[in-house]
């Protein structure tokens, strides 16, 4: 097996913390261990998806039930509410061992109640909130008997194409990282075992978010030290903050299929990381490293697979038809399987599930779960948090109340299923409002609310623009709703052109063409390209899926009942040929440093450099000043720290949440560093006039990076 050259470093990530094994589960692991014949522990691996078992009795199913009851399965996916993961688990119970399944579903932004898109929520950079929406996630799945979700995604995503996006953080590693800790800790709570949580999955390990072009599943070509710098970091925060599993990835990394990677999983991962949870490989990877020609057949992807340190077997059926015999061939160490079923089962006692097999699947814990109000009024504060304002001219918002008449008007201004986006588990649009409903609510009686859609999102043709120009002619005021259906963003919806859809554009400039002058919302999984709404809009309010209270959230944002204090987790560009963007560039030898030389510089000659919003970009209906700016020292020891410290003031009349962002830059390092790095940020609220002292310690911890031997490092310098 080849290794990476970083293989056994310490990598100055330290060792995880959380995951000591209590020395009672471990015993109780080798006990059964013990008594477990080959082909139980394959089965323990061995993860199959239920979504048959909500259909007719097929043969398809009576074959899996009987599976389950000889002992071959030790997950399943896809399965959720009290009487299904009940009998299920009954069946599992039958079998010579009884050990108990566990139930695993992706659990993205949301079981019941719907929160923003974990993108969109990420805007927020509020950490409490984001922890809050993963709480009541794994509240409402675990009392319908869920174990374990496949969240949270920590890829780093850099390139909007890639449709995935929308279920990370953005294109932050630090950011992403204490998101990924807020979302660990979310869902699995103070412990693990608590019957209101579930277990936490860092996905996809790793560099899936670079596949190339942002074609989804596409190889990712990087280097070590970029894989080090970026893209792990949000993975090893996520298991510091105690994530009890991983999964691998569908991409090849550097010629290596993640779920193959031995280097990842074995090295970096359950190596110089110390993680004692287990890793489940993505759906059907083990099988997919035979068509990306890195494996033979289903056995040998079988053996490569389990060698590598992938521990359960998603879809592939590889471990479940070829592994046991791949270890009688000598081809996979005994050592290993017994590792990973090992691994398995810690987690199964850990969740208390061999002394009460049904303990999460609760009828009366279910009902209560999924009634209570606190749920959607936490959904629309965090979607308030989640709404960024990208331009505000000439202060259109936010919308006066008292107005006469109000169009709203745009393929997505009655949508309510589009809103809740994609990976979600079950819609509740029926239950929703619409921005329509939800301005009428908000402007109250007085105020005439007219309602046209003008396309639908595809918006191929323009037979209904006539209509929504006429319900917007008479308006006091226009908010047009554009943007994406929930199925344009997410997995397998990489798209070529991030444009708004079809038509969607030409409803705007008709709208332009008869002298209004439209306020923007946007709904979207991704930053979307839309330069001439950008140019000519007074007012756009980019409200990505905002989930089950998103309407309501974003009238609260409309007309100040929320003033937004949202920020960009991933810079915005200004056309395609710009992807992959991020603010972390690299210097270059030839920068552009004035826009009307560009003769030789590392430029377009058709496009500025520059993004259209960039990463960390957000507006308030408030304005802060900062000033002051102090550093305790002007030096600081290698052992040492200072104080940055300045006076951030509201200087508007309502009051406002700013985030407060640092970034650093060392301008000459061994390795080259980018032009700029976030080290931290705050959650400041001013009340109108207010100020007050906010400071940031730097520390040797600040200044450190990846040196060229991918060791964690320190400089001495000017920065
Ligand atoms: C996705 C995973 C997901 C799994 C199970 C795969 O297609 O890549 O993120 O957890 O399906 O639904």
């Amino acid at each position: 097996m080849k290794r990476l050259r970083f293989g056994m470093l310490a990598l100055g990530f330290s060792a995880g913390l959380a995951q000591a094994a209590d020395p009672s589960v471990a015993q109780r692991v080798e006990q059964l261990l013990g008594r477990m014949t080959l082909e139980e522990k394959v089965g323990q691996l061995n993860q199959l998806s239920g979504k048959e078992f909500t259909g007719p009795a097929t043969e398809k199913v009576r074959g899996m039930e009987a599976e389950i009851r000889s002992g071959h399965v030790g997950s399943m996916l896809n399965i959720k509410g009290v009487a299904d993961t009940r009998r299920l688990q009954a069946l599992a119970l039958e079998s010579r061992l009884k050990i108990p399944l566990l139930f695993g579903l992706d659990v993205i932004h949301g079981y019941q109640t719907v929160f923003p898109v974990p993108l969109g929520e990420s805007a927020s950079w509020d950490l409490e909130a984001i922890e809050k929406s993963a709480r009541i996630a794994a509240r409402e799945a675990a009392s319908s008997g869920i174990h374990w979700t496949f969240a949270p995604m920590v890829d780093v995503g850099r390139d909007p194409r890639w449709g995935r996006v929308m279920e990370g953080a953005g294109e932050d590693s630090y950011l992403g990282s204490r998101i990924a800790e807020a979302r660990v800790r979310g869902f699995q709570g103070a412990r693990m075992g608590g019957v209101e949580s579930v277990m936490a999955t860092a996905k996809h390990f790793a560099g899936y978010g670079a596949a190339i072009a942002g074609r989804d599943y596409n190889a990712v070509d990087m280097s070590d030290h970029q894989l080090f710098e970026t893209y792990l970091p949000p993975f090893k925060a996520a298991l510091d903050a105690g994530a009890a599993t991983f999964m691998n990835a569908f991409n090849t990394l550097n010629g290596i299929p993640a779920t193959g990677h031995a280097g990842l999983q074995r090295d970096i991962l359950k190596g110089a990381w110390g993680f004692k949870g287990f890793v489940v490989s993505d759906w059907g990877s083990v099988r997919e490293m035979v068509v990306h020609g890195y494996a033979a057949d289903l056995p040998d992807a079988a053996a490569k697979a389990l060698n590598a340190g992938s521990d359960m077997d998603m879809e592939s059926n590889a471990y479940s038809s070829a592994l046991a015999a791949q270890v009688t061939a000598g081809k996979v160490p005994l050592a290993q399987v017994d590792d990973a079923v090992r691994r398995v089962l810690t987690k199964k006692f850990e969740l208390g599930l061999f002394d009460d097999p049904y303990r999460f699947s609760d009828a009366a814990r279910e009902q209560a779960a999924m009634s209570d109000p606190r749920h959607r009024q936490a959904a629309r504060d965090i979607a308030g948090k989640s709404i960024v304002l990208l331009k505000n001219e000439g202060a259109v918002l936010p919308l006066r109340r008292g107005l006469r008449s109000i169009a709203v008007i745009g393929p997505l201004a009655d949508a309510r299923r589009d809103l809740e986006g994609g990976w979600i588990v079950k819609s509740g649009a029926d239950k929703m409002a619409s921005l329509v409903d939800a301005v009428r609510e908000a402007a109250g009686p007085g105020t005439k609310v007219q309602y046209a859609p003008g396309c639908d999102v595809a918006c191929r043709s323009g037979d209904g623009f006539a209509a929504a120009l006429q319900a917007a002619r008479g308006a006091d005021a226009v908010v047009l709703a554009l943007g994406e259906s929930w199925d344009m963003s997410g997995e397998a919806k990489s798209r070529a052109d991030i444009g708004l859809p079809g038509r969607q554009g030409e409803l705007f400039a008709a709208l332009r063409a008869i002298g209004k002058t439209p306020v923007v919302v946007i709904n979207a999984g991704r930053p979307l390209i839309f330069e001439e709404v950008a140019e000519q809009a007074p007012a756009i309010v980019y409200a990505w899926f905002p989930g089950t209270e998103g309407a309501r959230a974003t009238a609260d944002v409309l007309f100040g009942d929320v003033n937004p204090s949202a920020k960009l987790p991933m810079t915005f560009p200004r056309n395609p040929g710009q992807l992959p963007i991020s603010y972390q560039q690299y210097e270059t030898g030839r920068p552009v440093r004035d826009v009307k030389n560009i003769v030789y510089r590392s430029a377009y000659i058709d496009s500025p450099n520059t993004p259209r919003y960039a990463f960390g970009h957000g507006l308030s209906y408030t304005t802060f000043a900062y000033r002051d700016l102090r550093v305790s020292d002007a030096r600081m020891r290698a052992d040492g720290k200072i104080t940055l410290s300045f006076t951030l003031a509201n200087l508007g009349k309502r009051a406002g949440r700013e985030v407060v962002q640092l970034y650093l830059r060392d301008p000459v390092a061994s390795i080259v560093r980018p032009v700029k790095e976030l080290k931290g940020f705050q959650l400041v609220t001013l009340g109108a006039g207010e100020a007050r002292q906010v400071s940031f310690t730097i520390e040797r911890e600040t200044l450190s990076f990846f040196d060229r031997k991918l060791a964690w490092t320190a400089e001495p310098g000017a920065f």
